[in-house]
């Protein structure tokens, strides 16, 4: 798929709490064909500390409005400057980046299993497997209830289940921990958030002999395979997590 380097204008900035927000991004063209898993970098202007432009996945996509969507946590410099963006700033991107989930076939029983902001890529894949016919069950953790984002749009893709660590809404615990996990038997899980999470499904998914995808979130600097910084050790050898990735089966992975 051609990857394009284009401006883009913010559309729409949310506030989602606790250094959580969304962007909304509309281009000058129409946005080519992007499939869930794949990512973007952002070039960031302004301080030669954010000279690397930052990758993050595509949240959301709306091809009637143009429009793509990022879910962002801010972390350092880039994501603080991103957060001081607002309506009609300009923001430049390289995209389509990386490889994209695989994608079920019919009557597949698929959970989609994410925590905290690293689940950004659930929404869109969420999206594209509702309208493609499939209805996954989605499992979510947060830290605490005051964490719990997009609930909603997450209910309009299917059943919902939430972990928090406080126990304040959902079941208490983390993600690999909720009863949904004895109770239902999934074909195929989808699991994005912090590495400890994702190994955690990993093993649940060996155990249980259910196939499963991670989206893995390595340093990464040029985002399209020349620098070799982002290298993830597979059975297949070394691969380049921004080309290769940066969605990996299970079985791929050295975990
Ligand atoms: C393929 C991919 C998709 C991503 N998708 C999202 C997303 O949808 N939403 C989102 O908020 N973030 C996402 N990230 C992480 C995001 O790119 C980093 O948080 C961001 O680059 C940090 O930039 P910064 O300048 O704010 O912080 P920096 O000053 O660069 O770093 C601040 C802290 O964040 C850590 N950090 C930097 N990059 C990463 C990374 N890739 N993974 C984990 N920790 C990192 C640094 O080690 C440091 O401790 C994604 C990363 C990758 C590789
Ligand atoms: S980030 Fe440069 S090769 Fe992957």
């Amino acid at each position: 798929m051609a990857k394009r380097i284009e401006d883009f204008t913010v559309t729409e900035k949310k506030s989602l709490g606790n250094d959580l927000f969304t962007l909304e991004l509309s281009g000058k063209n129409s946005l080519s064909e992007l499939m869930p898993g794949q990512f973007v970098q952002v070039k960031i202007e302004g301080s030669p500390e954010t000279f690397l432009r930052r990758p993050f996945s595509i949240h959301d996509v709306d091809y009637a409005k143009n429009t793509l969507k990022l879910l962002i946590q801010i972390a350092g410099k880039g994501t603080e400057a991103l957060s001081r963006l607002s309506r009609g700033d300009n923001l430049n991107i390289i995209y389509p980046l990386g490889n994209s989930f695989t994608l079920p076939s019919e009557n597949t029983r698929i959970l989609l299993a994410g925590g905290g902001c690293g689940a950004a890529p659930l929404l869109f894949l969420g999206k594209y497997l509702k309208s493609n016919g499939c209805s996954p069950d989605i499992l979510m953790g947060f830290r605490d209830s005051s964490r719990i984002i997009e609930y909603e749009d997450y209910r309009r893709i299917g059943e919902v289940y939430i972990t928090t660590e406080d126990g304040l809404k959902g079941e208490k615990g983390f993600v690999t921990d909720h009863s949904v996990l004895s109770e239902k038997r999934y074909d195929r899980i989808y699991c994005c958030g912090p590495d400890s999470m994702m190994r955690a499904m990993a093993a649940y998914c060996k155990k249980n002999n259910v196939e499963c995808e991670v989206s893995l979130e390595n340093l990464m600097a040029c985002g399209f395979g020349v620098c070799l910084c982002c290298i993830t050790e597979t059975v297949k050898g070394k691969l380049r997590t921004c080309i290769d990735g940066p969605v990996f089966n299970i079985n791929d992975l050295k975990w």
